[in-house]
């Protein structure tokens, strides 16, 4: 395969530029945005000529690779017909916005046989690559318990500067439950290898604020794996509080780890050794331990580095284009995406019927279309 042309569309997209950039063989091809206005300045500022409001026009163009970071509703439809039309994708977060979408969804990618990436970004911090790393080398033992929180109220931008509704105040803070689980399940989930989510459950404190959205101040869903494991992601973009958008713990047999839980905090680890007996754990800074981090962190060049997040932001766009070059689907695949976004859209039923447990569909290959449901 000669030169990748990939098309962006959405402003959210262009934080992708400079890992693009740095990879041999790219080329921003195409650009997309309904507003005209950041449409010309980041097509000037990158130099794309090929230039489109509407998404389904770019697809008529020569790009192999569409990057999709529309507004949330949009991710699915653009998907879709992205593939249709023999494009790769890669979708920001979350997957869909309804359970039929994601069934939809997966359906299309099956059908249609291109790579399909989830762009979960904080899966790809040095962070959560290194405690990857030592979990997968046995440090922590059997991991059984994990948290990860996205604290960050964004009521200020329920609105546009003209003082017109956004798509936030519809599908994230206009429903109920977790409309945004998947930075925190996506990175925990890194920690249970071969593990999937099979049940979740979700409570909440009820509305303790005055933007008049039905959105709660704050969920807690509950997640069983398949494994027996036990994970709490909580999420909370209504309460005020100063920002935190990636906490987590992570409990195993043989030690702990646990991220800052503000700007003045740290990382850190307490590891159970023979030199670290039990009645003695104390915590080490995680940087520590900075020798697990994979070798192509640890490598990262500087432009690389520039991307941003330690190199992740570099990573996570050079994954895509090698499924693309090679026509496979990548680790964080749609099945893994549908599954992370689904906690979310199980939650609304869950936290609207007193937390009750609401069992996970399976998204894996060729699911059959009587298990495409919602059981309860
Ligand atoms: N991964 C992350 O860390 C992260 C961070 C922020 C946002 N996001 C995701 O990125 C996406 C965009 O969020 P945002 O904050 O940039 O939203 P935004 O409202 O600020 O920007 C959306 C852009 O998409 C354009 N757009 C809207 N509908 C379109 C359509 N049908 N076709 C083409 N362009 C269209 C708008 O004109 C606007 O420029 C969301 O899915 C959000 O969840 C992810």
């Amino acid at each position: 395969m000669g030169k990748i042309k990939v098309g962006i569309a959405g402003v959210r997209g262009l934080s992708t530029v400079a890992g693009l950039n740095d990879i041999e063989d790219v080329e921003i091809a195409a650009m997309c945005d309904l507003d005209e206005e950041h449409l010309n300045a980041s097509a000037d500022k990158l130099n794309v000529q090929k230039r489109f409001r509407v998404f389904e026009d770019m697809l008529e163009t020569d790009i192999d690779a569409v990057i999709i970071a529309t507004p949330m509703q949009c991710h699915v439809p653009q998907a879709i017909a992205a593939l249709e039309a023999g494009k790769a994708v890669m979708s920001e977060v979350t997957a869909g916005v309804t359970m039929d979408e994601l069934w939809w969804l997966c359906e299309c990618v099956e059908k249609y046989k291109r790579p399909y990436m989830y762009a979960e970004n904080y899966v790809y911090t040095p962070q959560v690559q290194l405690v990857k790393n030592m979990v997968r080398q046995g440090l922590l033992g059997e991991p059984y318990y994990a948290e990860g929180m996205y604290l960050h109220n964004i009521s200020s931008i329920l609105e546009y500067p003209n003082g017109k509704r956004s798509w936030r105040s519809y599908w994230q803070c206009g429903k109920r439950g977790n409309f945004y689980p998947t930075h925190s399940v996506g990175p925990v989930m890194q920690w249970f290898p071969g593990d999937h989510i099979t049940e979740i459950s979700t409570f909440s404190p009820g509305v303790w604020n005055d933007v008049g959205m039905k959105q709660d101040s704050g969920t807690t869903t509950m997640c069983r794996t398949e494994k027996g494991k036990l994970l709490s992601i909580r999420t909370d973009c209504m309460s005020p509080r100063p920002h935190n958008m990636d906490y987590y713990l992570l409990q195993g047999t043989g030690g702990i780890f646990q991220s800052k839980s503000c700007s003045e905090d740290i990382d850190k680890i307490s590891l159970l050794t023979l030199d670290n007996p039990e009645s003695e754990m104390t915590w080490k800074h995680l940087d520590e331990y900075n020798q697990y981090l994979p070798e192509r962190y640890k490598n990262a060049g500087e432009d690389q580095l520039k991307a941003g997040h330690g190199g992740g932001d570099f990573f996570i766009v050079k994954d895509f284009i090698d499924a693309v070059r090679s026509n496979t689907q990548p680790e964080l695949d749609v099945y893994t995406g549908c599954e992370w976004t689904a906690v979310g859209l199980l939650s609304e039923l869950s936290v609207a019927n007193n937390g009750r447990p609401i069992p996970m569909p399976k998204f894996r290959p060729d699911t059959p279309n009587k298990d495409k449901i919602i059981k309860l």
